[in-house]
């Protein structure tokens, strides 16, 4: 991917929230020692970024570059552009870990072919523009951060039914809390099922901010969403519905791709409430899931509404990868039409989890805005929830509270800012 940076500085600090949990190591060669100081001095204004060193020469640069194994190489698009431009593609098929970034004088569309030709991938011109220059700097944190995995889990857990009113929003929110108190970990919610759109209301928030604000906003990046964020007091982040429904609609399937992207970049466990029915817009979801709940009541409709959501799964290969859809039997009680382990026989299918109906404590939260999982643990079905983040994630324990929870909030300073207690 190659995107042109540059043009009038503005936007100042929109790239000062991302979280970069590693250092980005650059390397900086630039012929005039004036422009040298002032991308050295914007890239250390950049938060996590270390530059490795810096050089005048293109072929110096280069050689050190080949030892310091930066994740930037900052070039100089210096004359003579072609032998600059054959010693970088010749570097880039060496170390192609390595992001390429050019400064150019001359911003001719062919200079922009070339440079793409030799696989920069970002190019940066006068003036600079810090905020773009941060932007570029974390699509390369935000990537290598991915292909890293991190060394704390990284999830997208989707809970989905083909049939509404199985308890995705019940089990969505509590799930998502239980996992914030439970974990160490930053945890996010996002409501993806625009017709109900009430998770955040499930929580006991209006969402005065949501996905609402990203339909139609020029860019949807890291610092947008950011902004539509709330914060529920146990410090999990929602990302809601907007509370009309018109304003969700024109969020296009691709988009819903981009902010689970970026959703998962940031926070460590994401949440889905996902809609209902099979489309574009799901698929772009179960796509990215590590994790598909697939909820069940213990009725022959709902088993005969699983068995068809299976079957579409089947089709989409989404059954390839095992324990990748995991069945969970919700409302379970002693008098209920089946059994959870007739509902097993039936889609042939462990249940990985079974929740309590519940209905008293179900309710009571519900109308209070109030978690199962925070005013409820006693509950049969709180206990439940507890066990199903256990199992989702076993081996993950919660810190104890203190130092622990003071230094991984410090990562997410400027979302606890922006979002609402
Ligand atoms: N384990 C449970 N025990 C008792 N009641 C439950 C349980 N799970 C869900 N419910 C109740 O069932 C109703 C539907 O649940 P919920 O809204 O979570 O379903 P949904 O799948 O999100 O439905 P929608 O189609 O509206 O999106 C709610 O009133 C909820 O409180
Ligand atoms: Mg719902």
């Amino acid at each position: 991917m190659i995107s042109p940076i540059g043009g009038p500085a503005g936007q100042e600090g929109s790239s000062r929230s991302i979280p970069m949990a590693n250092a980005i190591s650059a390397v900086l060669v630039h012929r005039d020692p004036h422009e040298r100081a002032q991308l050295r001095a914007a890239l250390a204004a950049i938060p996590g970024v270390q530059l490795a060193g810096e050089r005048a020469d293109v072929r110096a640069g280069l050689a050190f570059a080949r030892q310091a194994r930066p994740a930037i190489l900052l070039l100089d698009l210096a004359p003579p552009v072609d032998d600059t431009l054959v010693a970088a593609s010749q570097f880039r098929l060496e170390h192609p870990e390595v992001a390429l970034f050019f400064w150019a004088v001359s911003y001719e569309p062919e200079t922009l072919v070339r440079a793409i030709r030799a696989g920069a991938q970002e190019v940066l011109r006068r003036p600079l523009d810090r905020a773009a220059l941060g932007q570029a700097v974390e699509r390369v944190a935000t990537l290598s951060a991915r292909k890293n995995g991190g060394d704390r889990p990284r999830k997208i857990i989707t809970v989905y039914s083909g049939k509404g009113g199985a308890g995705v929003t019940a089990i969505a929110t509590n799930l998502a809390i239980t996992l914030k108190r439970q974990t160490p970990l930053e945890v996010a919610l996002v409501d993806l099922d625009f017709q109900s759109g009430d998770a955040a209301f499930a929580l006991g928030h209006t969402p005065t901010r949501s996905l609402g604000d990203l339909v139609g906003a020029g860019a949807l990046d890291s610092a947008s969403l950011q902004g539509a964020l709330l914060r529920h007091e146990s410090g999990l982040f929602i990302l809601s519905q907007p509370d009309q429904l018109e304003r969700a609609d024109g969020m296009a399937p691709d988009q819903v791709g981009t902010v689970l992207d970026i959703l998962s970049s940031v926070f460590e466990l994401v949440v889905v409430d996902a809609p209902h029915a099979i489309t574009d817009v799901t698929l772009e979801i179960f796509d990215r899931s590590t994790v598909v709940l697939l909820l069940a009541e213990p009725t022959i409709p709902s088993v005969r509404a699983v068995r068809r959501s299976l079957d579409v799964f089947h089709r989409l290969n989404y059954l390839v990868a095992p324990d990748r859809v995991k069945l969970v039997v919700n409302r379970c009680a002693d008098h209920s039409d089946l059994a959870v382990a007739d509902v097993e026989r039936a889609l042939e299918m462990p249940a990985f989890a079974k929740i309590a109906n519940d209905y008293a404590a179900m309710s009571r939260a519900i109308n209070l805005g109030k978690p199962l999982c925070s005013t409820h643990t006693e509950s049969r079905a709180g206990r439940d929830l507890a066990a199903l983040g256990r199992a989702l994630l076993p081996g993950v324990a919660k810190q104890p509270v203190g130092a622990g929870a003071r230094e991984r909030g410090a990562g997410l300073r400027l979302f606890a800012r922006g979002g609402r207690s």
